[in-house]
């Protein structure tokens, strides 16, 4: 079964996990979970996520646990009212304010006045039956998965052989994170990467420079708060470095 995106997210990999490696191993770790876009197209694998955002971590923690019957009944949002007057879990509404602005970086309260109407709801790109009907679809098929709430510095565990999804916040463009670029040690990171076991994926934006990156590809971004519509990835990966050497 194909799984679609749970939430969409800054930055959010969904769209182009097709382009990266495919995983090797049968455990993936997400260290910088987001919207786990690459877990999400292989999602029967083992999967653990990493996440310093209570908000993002909460989320996945209600989605991997939570019934089919208590997401159908996840109330739909009135024009102009705030997710905080609905009667659920905090998570719930977390997971409920990722739909209210999609491709952003933290939940928010309402739906603005178009988005609110019936076209957009009835899409698959806002809070609304369609989007509440197919995450139900879906929760049965993560269960085995497990996240972490906490920073990656402090949960990875070295001698953990997996495929490795790194995808931080963008070192150059990263600033639209409450949880960014900004409190990030990128030579540490870049160090952690060449560190570990199995096969590492490492994701960034063009003009990265803390690991020797090469050209993916031109991606449609979901970036809510920037105009821009393609952005530029790069990427690295611990295969390219020894077949280059070998
Ligand atoms: C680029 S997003 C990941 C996007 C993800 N690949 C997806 O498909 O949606 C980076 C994530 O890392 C989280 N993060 C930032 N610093 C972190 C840290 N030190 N440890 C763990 N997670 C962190 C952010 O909260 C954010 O959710």
């Amino acid at each position: 079964m194909k799984l679609h995106p749970f939430f969409t997210y800054f930055g959010g990999k969904y769209r182009a996990a097709p382009k990266y490696p495919a995983p090797k191993h049968n455990h993936i770790v997400e260290p910088f979970a987001g919207s786990a876009g690459y877990s999400t197209r292989y999602h029967d694998r083992e999967v653990t996520l990493i996440e310093a955002s209570e908000e993002i971590a909460g989320i996945w923690d209600y989605l991997i646990h939570v019934s089919v019957a208590d997401v159908l009944a996840l109330p739909l949002l009135e024009p102009g009212q705030s997710v905080d007057s609905i009667a659920v879990s905090q998570e719930a509404k977390w997971l409920i304010g990722m739909w209210v602005n999609p491709g952003s970086s933290q939940p928010k309260k309402t739906l603005s006045t178009w988005t609110s109407n019936d076209g957009c709801t009835r899409l698959f790109k806002f809070w609304g039956a369609p989007v509440r009907e197919r995450i139900a679809s879906q929760v049965d098929q993560i269960r085995h998965w497990q996240v972490k709430l906490g920073r990656y510095e402090d949960l990875v565990d070295p001698d953990t052989t997996a495929t490795w999804f790194v995808d931080p916040p963008y070192q150059k463009m990263g600033k639209h994170y409450r949880h960014g670029a900004a409190q990030l040690d990128f030579g540490f990171l870049g160090y952690v990467c060449q560190s570990l076991q199995g096969q590492v994926i490492v994701c960034e934006n063009e003009g990265a420079d803390w690991l020797p990156f090469r050209h993916l590809a031109h991606v449609r971004s979901n970036q809510a708060n920037s105009g821009r519509t393609t952005s530029a990835e790069v990427i690295w990966t611990n295969e390219i470095e020894r077949t280059e050497s070998a």
